[in-house]
Formats: structure tokens, C-alpha cells, sequence
């Protein structure tokens, strides 16, 4: 490719081709592979450190086995049908109803930069940033082609990959599974590292050994779920979070997914991320493409933490279009678990009126404000018709925003600000929405249409769907000051009138965010999923925060906010200090301890009533939403060290350091009771050993002496907790 800037034997580029041997590299990592003379295959050589030049090789004998050569093979992007029996990246039914495939090199381009990917959310960057190889496979026999793109972030030891499939034919093929990534390492002793859950339980980390066979995870719901995140780490079974080697991939996805992690009989590791085949069936007609989402899979020799900041830095910097996605983030306070549904003109304004007085800086109006025939008083009714309330706003939503926005917050001279809840891509039965578009409903023919919280989905795949939800949030941001929006999801997909629905309701889906995220560019934007229910990359992309879980429980969400944090930013992250005893675990922690942990992420808020308050908690409360606006800045752009896990220790602690370096901030946390115990030292980490650092303004100590000795804490009860500052001298 004459346009390419391949320099050969210069292994510092992104990217280097030699023949038909392709070398990306990073700061800290190389990935090789290259062409299999006798048959044409992309074969992997290398994922993991900085290598140079050639590869010892020993030839080993053919054994004419079971497996056969193609078993003993590291692949680049396995088919289907020809003798590698391990778990294939793509599976064609061609025309005829055959599903073998035997995709070859053909070529490859190189382009600085990134060119976007069709209809899909997608890593961004200049050609400074990043630069992309593009390999050109193709069958001969289907006239199949498929385009594996590789995009090197140099600084971020990552590479994104993603696949392109065409039907060069002229049949009608089915493309019945395709992964966005597939890597083959020669190791047999790896650990998996994943994020499951369920609703109110997000994120729970989970490190298993990767066994023979194939085992995995993914989603069928629809939508990313709370169920398994779109995430994996492969680690050396002696990595931790400070050491050893870990590989971390990340799905820019929000729908179903499938991950798959193979250790084979010859002793190779697979995994593969992608869409789920159970759900994918995507019928493609002559000169047609399907595009593969993105997976991103950095290397990290650093252990989980060094892992996980590489994802948190790439994704701030290029994936999150938001201007909000490193600004300071307004403390707001959110009315669900203060008022639920129950409230009226009045009750509401107080609501704002208390909070402002508090110092929260924006106000969101959660669920209930809305419908008019069949108005949202209880989750029985009403989505679907987004018209304000009339019994509530009697006049609308444009005057009574304009007497929030008139309410001048505690300590400031500026004006409290306005948000609100929707959740577009849902119909309640009983709605006007439904009674004249039943067809609109995610449906499968006869079946009957499975209700969950009293709703049906919207067919998001239907382009009439797509205006009616753009154009109804389009009027309700054009009818008043607003610039938040909580964008909510409530319930997984049942019934579809084909398994490629799925997909096509994502693409369907992300056309409408873009749509609005940039016809609305000064709107905050926060995803919710009753919860974290689509905590993904792909939503990244478009609102810079999501609601971490409707579990408010300081201690469980220390556990939830960390175990997000392996992959995804904490700026990215909607923490809420909850009022006690908790709605959903019924537990009563100070409310210092609340604080503390909702300020370790990015958007800090309020999830409860000032009226009902306690007034020993009310005082606190202006204290702390002022910490919390003073450590925002470095937890939206700084780096995270989770230095102690709260699976392991009653004593868990995250430091975050700015990006400069200059300042510092730890979490430090006590969760049971400490008797007759010492309390242990807290080892800093990712500081300047030379460097001197003031703690709290006071004492004076090396960055060696904070990470080879530490800090101590006593706290003489649970629940204990401490913030402290730290500012390089
Ligand atoms: C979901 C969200 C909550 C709240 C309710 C409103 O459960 O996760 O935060 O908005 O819906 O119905």
C-alpha cells in the first residue's frame, strides 16, 4: 500500500510489516502474526511484552493426530470446517447450507489515524494517537470476504480490533457467529478474571482458573445486563493488582454478547469476544457487510491495577464524544429514593427548594412526572406517552423548571440547575403510545408479549420507533431549561421476530444517542439499566456517566464501585449517598461512610429526602458535598490504585492521583468492627519515591516512605472512614 508509513525493522511503530509478517507495538507490548505460507491462515505469534526482531521457532514434527496441524496452530481469526476443532470466531451458512469457510490472506492497508466504524460506537483518535492495520482475508469458494481491523494506541498498550464481513457473492448468506476478537496464546496456566451479578448486585469480581474445555459467560437479554459484564482479563495465575501480566479485553458493546475462553488438548488458551451467536442468525445479501463490534484488549505488566488504568485512560481520552467526560460534575440530587412516585407540585419544588439549600447544584426529577390519559402515578402505566403530567405541572414542564432554576443554591450565586428521568425505549400496555402503535412492541408473532414491571420494549430496530423516541426526547429538552437527563432501561428482551433483531435494535439504538447526544451536546447524559444493567463501553461512548446500581448500601458499593472499576473509569460512575436505614439492605452506616464512598465516583449526588433527614445528618451534609467537589477533579482524570480489595481486608483502600502527579487523594475504609487488633498500614502506590508529599496539610514524608512503609488509621467502631489529601511539595 504505497499511502502506508510501514518503516521494516523499526520496532518502536505502531505498526511494522515485514512481508507477510505484521508487528504492532506499544509502549510496553507487542503483537505479531503473520501468513502461513502453506495454507494462506493468519497465524499469532506474540500478545504480551515489547519484543524485537525474530521469533524463535522450533518446527516440530507433524503428528498425524486427531487435532491435526490446524489444532496445533495459534490462529488470528479461526473459521469454521477445516480441521481446528476449538471454538471458531465466525461461523457462515452459505447459500447452499454449508458452514465451511477458508478465509486467506489476501492483503493489508495501513492507515493513521481510525476510520469510524459504520453504525457502532468505536475508539476515536489522530493520527498522532493511533494507527490502524487492516488485513484483507478472503474465501474463495463463498466469496466471502472479511476485513480484520487492528488499531494500535501506542500510548495505552492497547490494540482494538474489530471484523468486517462482506458477501462478495451473489447468494444469500447467514452469518451465524462472529467475534470482534479472538486471540490464541500459548499458555495453558491462566486465571480468568470477569464481572457478574444481578440486579442491586453488580460487579462482582470473579477470578477462576481457566479450565480445559471451553467455559464462559455472556448475555441473552438484550442489552449488556447486570448479569456478566462484556468484560475479561486473563491473568498469569501469580498476577495481582500491583504484579505480573494481565490482558484485559473490553467489548464496546451494549447488547447480547458472548465471551468464550478455550484451553485445548495441545495446551493453547482461545478466547474470543463478540456478538452472541444465539442471537445473531444476521442474514447478509450480495454486497452487503456486517460490521463486529469493537473489543479492546490492552497488556498490562503491572498487574490488574495497570490493567485497568490503561482501559480507564483510553476510555476517557478516546472513546467518551461527551465534553462532560472529564469536567467537574454538578453534585445533584436525584428524587427516586426520596419520593418514588409519591409527590405533587408542591412536595417536588420543596424537594429542590431543600437541596439547594444544601448545596446540591442540580436537581433531577426521576420517574413519575409524566403521562396524561394514563398518567405515571406507580409503574403501572404511562411510558410511552412523554407529555408532563397535567395533575402535577399543570402547566407544563417549561414554568416549573423556570421556579427551580430560580432557586439560587446555598453558598453560591449561581442557580440550581434542572434534570429528568425518561426511559424512551419502553411502553407500558397502558399508554396511549400502545394503543396506537401495538405493532411497535417487540413482539414474536401469536406468543404472548411477556410483560416485566408491568412493560413491553420498544422495537428500537424500526425506524418509526427511532423517529418517535428522538423526536419525543427532542420536545422534551426543547420545552424547558433542562441539562441532565437520566436515559433509563428497565427490562431485558423477550420475544423477537427473528434472532438478528437483537442486533439490529442496538444499531438502531445507537443512531438515536448519537442523534441526540449531538443535537443536545450541552446535555449531561446518564444511562441507567436499573442500575448497571448497561455499564458498557458502547454507552460510553455517548453519556460520560451511568448509574452504577440501585444498591445505595455504602458497603456493598464499595464492592460494586471496584469491581466496575476493572474496566470502566470511575468518572464514568453515579454514586449517590442514600439515606439510612438503606432502601434495599436495610442498614445503617454513618453518614460520613455514605459520603465517602459515593464521592469515589464520578458524578457524586443525593438519593434521599432533606425533610426526613435525621439533623445530625443534615449538618453533615454540606461538608461533605464540599469534599466531594473538591476531590471530583482528581477522581474524573486521575489514576486509580485499588490498594486493598474489600474481598480481602476489612480495611479496603483506593488512592487516586491527578494526572499531573501533584495531588493525591486516599479512601481509606474500616467495614467490621476492629477488636483488639492492630490497625494496619495502608502501602501507597503509583507515587514519585523522590518526591516529598504533605498528608492533610500536616506531616511531610517521601513517596518511598508512603509506599514502602505507609499510613495508619485507627477508627474505634465500624463503618469507619477517612479521606485524606495528599500534595506533592
Ligand atoms: C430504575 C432506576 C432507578 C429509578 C427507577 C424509576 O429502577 O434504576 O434509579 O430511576 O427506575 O422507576
Amino acid at each position: 500500500t504505497p499511502n502506508a508509513r510501514v518503516k521494516r525493522d523499526q520496532q518502536q511503530e505502531a505498526v511494522v510489516v515485514d512481508g507477510t509478517s505484521f508487528s504492532l507495538n506499544g509502549d510496553n507490548f507487542s503483537y505479531r502474526f503473520h501468513v502461513d505460507n502453506d495454507t494462506g491462515d493468519l497465524l499469532s505469534d506474540h500478545f504480551g511484552g515489547s519484543i524485537t526482531g525474530d521469533i524463535p521457532i522450533e518446527t516440530v514434527a507433524a503428528v498425524n493426530g486427531w487435532v491435526g496441524e490446524q489444532g496445533r496452530v495459534r490462529r488470528e481469526f479461526p473459521d469454521q470446517g477445516r480441521g481446528d476443532f476449538r471454538v471458531p470466531a465466525m461461523r457462515i451458512r452459505q447459500a447452499e447450507g454449508y458452514t465451511v469457510s477458508d478465509l486467506q490472506y489476501q492483503s493489508y492497508t495501513v492507515v493513521q489515524g481510525k476510520p469510524p466504524l459504520a453504525g457502532l460506537p468505536a475508539t476515536m483518535g489522530s493520527e498522532s494517537d493511533v494507527t490502524t492495520l487492516i488485513v484483507h482475508l478472503y474465501d474463495n469458494y463463498s466469496a466471502v470476504a472479511a476485513d480484520l481491523s487492528y488499531s494500535v494506541f501506542p500510548r495505552y498498550d492497547a490494540v482494538v480490533r474489530s471484523v468486517n464481513l462482506t458477501n462478495k457473492g451473489t447468494g444469500n448468506i447467514t452469518v451465524e457467529a462472529l467475534a470482534s476478537l479472538s486471540v490464541d496464546f500459548p499458555y495453558e496456566n491462566l486465571d480468568m478474571v470477569s464481572l457478574r451479578g444481578d440486579w442491586a448486585r453488580e460487579a462482582h469480581r470473579e477470578r477462576r482458573k481457566v479450565e480445559y474445555g471451553i467455559q464462559g459467560f455472556g448475555s441473552s437479554t438484550g442489552y449488556s445486563s447486570h448479569l456478566h459484564n462484556p468484560f475479561l482479563a486473563l491473568v498469569d495465575p501469580f498476577a495481582t493488582e500491583s504484579d505480573g501480566e494481565a490482558w484485559g479485553f473490553s467489548l464496546i458493546y451494549t447488547g447480547s454478547f458472548s465471551v468464550q475462553v478455550e484451553k485445548s488438548s495441545q495446551g493453547f488458551t482461545r478466547a474470543l469476544l463478540g456478538l452472541n451467536p444465539s442471537q445473531l442468525s444476521w442474514p447478509l445479501g450480495p454486497g452487503e457487510t456486517l460490521s463486529s463490534p469493537e473489543c479492546v484488549a490492552v497488556y498490562s505488566n503491572n498487574g490488574i491495577g495497570g490493567m485497568s488504568r490503561r482501559l480507564h485512560r483510553l476510555y476517557r481520552n478516546h472513546l467518551m464524544k461527551s465534553r462532560f467526560a472529564t469536567a467537574d460534575r454538578p453534585v445533584l440530587l436525584n428524587s427516586w429514593e426520596g419520593l418514588g412516585f409519591d409527590y405533587n407540585q408542591t412536595s417536588i419544588y420543596q424537594l429542590a427548594q431543600e437541596a439547594a439549600d444544601l448545596g446540591v447544584k442540580l436537581f433531577v426529577l426521576d420517574d413519575g412526572w409524566f403521562g396524561d390519559k394514563y398518567p405515571r402515578t406507580s409503574d403501572t402505566a404511562g411510558l410511552g406517552d412523554w407529555v408532563p403530567n397535567p395533575q402535577r405541572f399543570p402547566n407544563g414542564l417549561a414554568p416549573a423548571v423556570r421556579n427551580y432554576t430560580a432557586i439560587v443554591t446555598a453558598n453560591t450565586s449561581s442557580h440550581l440547575r434542572f434534570g429528568i428521568w425518561v426511559e424512551p425505549e419502553m411502553v407500558n400496555p397502558n399508554s396511549d403510545l400502545y394503543h396506537e402503535h401495538p405493532d411497535w412492541a417487540l413482539h414474536a408473532g401469536p406468543y404472548p408479549r411477556t410483560e416485566r414491571r408491568n412493560q413491553l420494549v420498544l422495537n428500537v430496530a424500526l425506524p418509526e420507533v427511532q423517529e418517535f423516541i428522538i423526536d419525543a426526547v427532542s420536545n422534551i429538552l426543547n420545552s424547558a431549561d433542562i441539562t441532565y437527563v437520566k436515559w433509563d432501561n428497565n427490562r431485558g428482551i423477550h420475544e423477537t421476530p427473528s434472532p438478528s433483531t437483537d442486533h439490529a435494535y442496538m444499531l438502531g439504538l445507537y443512531h438515536v444517542f448519537d442523534t441526540l447526544t449531538t443535537r443536545f451536546p450541552n446535555v449531561l447524559w446518564e444511562g441507567c439499566a436499573s442500575g448497571g444493567g448497561r455499564f458498557d463501553a458502547g454507552v460510553l461512548q455517548f453519556f460520560p456517566q451511568i448509574w452504577t446500581s440501585d444498591d445505595t448500601d455504602a458497603v456493598n458499593r464499595i464492592n460494586i464501585q471496584l469491581g466496575t472499576s476493572l474496566a470502566y473509569p470511575p468518572s464514568a460512575m453515579g454514586s449517590h449517598l442514600s439515606a439510612v436505614p438503606n432502601q434495599q439492605t436495610g442498614r445503617t452506616v454513618p453518614v460520613s461512610f455514605r459520603g465517602h464512598v459515593a464521592m469515589m465516583g464520578g458524578s457524586f449526588g443525593l438519593e434521599l429526602d432533606p425533610a426526613t433527614t435525621p439533623e445530625e445528618d443534615k449538618a453533615a451534609l454540606p461538608g461533605l458535598i464540599a469534599l466531594a467537589e473538591k476531590v471530583n477533579p482528581i477522581i474524573l482524570t486521575g489514576d486509580m490504585y485499588r490498594l486493598r480489595l474489600p474481598e480481602d481486608s476489612n480495611w479496603p483502600a483506593v488512592l487516586f492521583i491527578s494526572e499531573d502527579g501533584s495531588e493525591a487523594v486516599l479512601f481509606y475504609f474500616q467495614t467490621n468492627p476492629n477488636v483488639n487488633h492492630a490497625a494496619p498500614w495502608v502501602r501507597l502506590q503509583g507515587l514519585d519515591p523522590q518526591a516529598m508529599y504533605s498528608v492533610d496539610g500536616n506531616a511531610t514524608y517521601s513517596g518511598a516512605t508512603l509506599m514502602n512503609i505507609g499510613l495508619q488509621y485507627y477508627f474505634d467502631s465500624d463503618y469507619g472512614s477517612r479521606v485524606v489529601f495528599l500534595e506533592r511539595q
